[in-house]
């Protein structure tokens, strides 16, 4: 009989929030009216269980934190047995004029992740954001982008090769009708940019598994019918996509419904695919409650319990270790909560309930 998740996770969710909530005590008690706080054992690491079942669990992480914090880097290191890119690797960071490259970051990263036995995936090399001024602010001909795309992805890639297992060829393409995106590729070098991206990155690194990256098409609706009908294009034009990337940017009422993002792993599967959820948060808002905290943590295990049944997908990567550096803060610029660690490192309800659900599967 399955053990119950609910009773645990709300004992979790309490105590969890109750520390979240705990008042600073004004003063140091007298030693001896301060009871032993009771020796809770620390659950086990993610990694470790997620290496039992061969699944790979992730987070993305910046060297700008990793450079700067230690208690992050033991936290990554110590939960998670895959990194992703965050922003070192993208196009604007990683090659800021058009004859310097900057991979401080990436070779950081890569290092960090050889020391500490994880997989890396690179995050990404095609994107409408985050380009550098010197690329997207001039008129440059087809040829001419054609010529530096190839050369950016050659360079990247080839630099990593057989160090980096997958990468984000292509990201966030296809917009909410499942139409391509009017982006900067789209404009300078037309619909061709996609696959030519995967032949260059499949011929810097034959042995990358490559990834088309999308937010909002885990469940079954336009835009993830429009993914579809893309990497089935490329699949049948024998261009060397391996994979697609669910991103699960999520919020605690919009979550896709487990049974349609099955069914969409499933049609992907069909097609030879593998399915990576690859970015995965769940907005809170800036207010935390107990009852928030237990939702959260239900759709995450919900989600790994989805990725675990489909015989397509062994990875889930978090964006972001601790919700200290979350990207939603930046963006919100209030303090969501929205990843499985809270901003003092310490693990939330949703890390118990990713542990329930590994250990419920064999
Ligand atoms: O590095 C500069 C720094 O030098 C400068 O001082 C600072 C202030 O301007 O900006 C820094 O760059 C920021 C960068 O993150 C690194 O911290 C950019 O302003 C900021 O816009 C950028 O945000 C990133 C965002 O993508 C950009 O769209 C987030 O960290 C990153 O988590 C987020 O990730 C994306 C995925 O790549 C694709 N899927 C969606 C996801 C969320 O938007």
């Amino acid at each position: 009989m399955k053990k119950p998740f609910l009773p645990l996770a709300l004992l979790f969710a309490t105590l969890a929030c109750s520390i979240l909530q705990a008042p600073t005590l004004p003063t140091p008690f007298p030693t001896s009216t301060v009871l032993p706080s009771p020796t809770v054992a620390p659950p086990p690491p993610l990694r470790s269980l997620a290496e039992e079942r061969g699944f790979w669990i992730g987070s993305a992480v910046s060297y700008e934190y990793l450079r700067a914090d230690s208690i992050y880097g033991d936290l990554v290191a110590r939960e998670f047995n895959l990194l992703t890119t965050e922003n070192d690797l993208k196009f604007g960071p990683v090659h800021p004029e058009p004859d310097r490259y900057d991979f401080e970051g990436g070779d950081a990263l890569v290092a960090f992740a050889q020391a500490n036995g994880m997989a890396v995936r690179g995050h990404t090399l095609v994107w409408d954001s985050q380009n550098p001024d010197w690329l997207v602010g001039g008129n440059t001909t087809r040829d001419e982008l054609i010529r530096l795309l190839r050369e950016h992805i050659y360079t990247v890639v080839g630099r990593y090769r057989g160090q980096i297992a997958a990468w984000d060829v292509v990201n966030e393409a296809i917009d909410g009708d499942g139409n391509l995106h009017d982006t900067f590729w789209l404009r300078g070098i037309g619909p061709d940019y996609i696959p030519l991206a995967f032949q260059w990155a499949h011929e810097a690194d034959p042995d990358a598994i490559l990834f088309y990256n999308d937010q909002g098409a885990e469940r079954m609706n336009a835009k993830s019918d429009g993914v579809y009908a893309l990497v089935k294009r490329l699949r049948d034009g024998g261009i060397p996509i391996h994979g697609v990337g669910m991103q699960m940017h999520v919020d605690l009422y919009t979550a896709p419904p487990p049974g349609e993002v099955a069914a969409n792993m499933a049609r992907l599967g069909e097609l030879g695919l593998e399915v990576h959820i690859t970015e995965m948060d769940v907005r809170v808002g800036s207010e935390i409650t107990p009852e928030k905290m237990h939702r959260q943590a239900v759709i995450y295990q919900d989600m790994l319990k989805v990725c675990l049944e489909a015989n397509n997908c062994d990875t889930m990567v978090v964006w972001g270790a601790t919700d200290r550096y979350s990207w939603l803060s930046e963006r919100t610029s209030m303090q969501d909560a929205g990843v499985l660690f809270d901003i003092d490192y310490r693990p939330k309800p949703a890390v118990e309930a990713l542990l329930e659900r590994f250990e419920l599967t064999e």
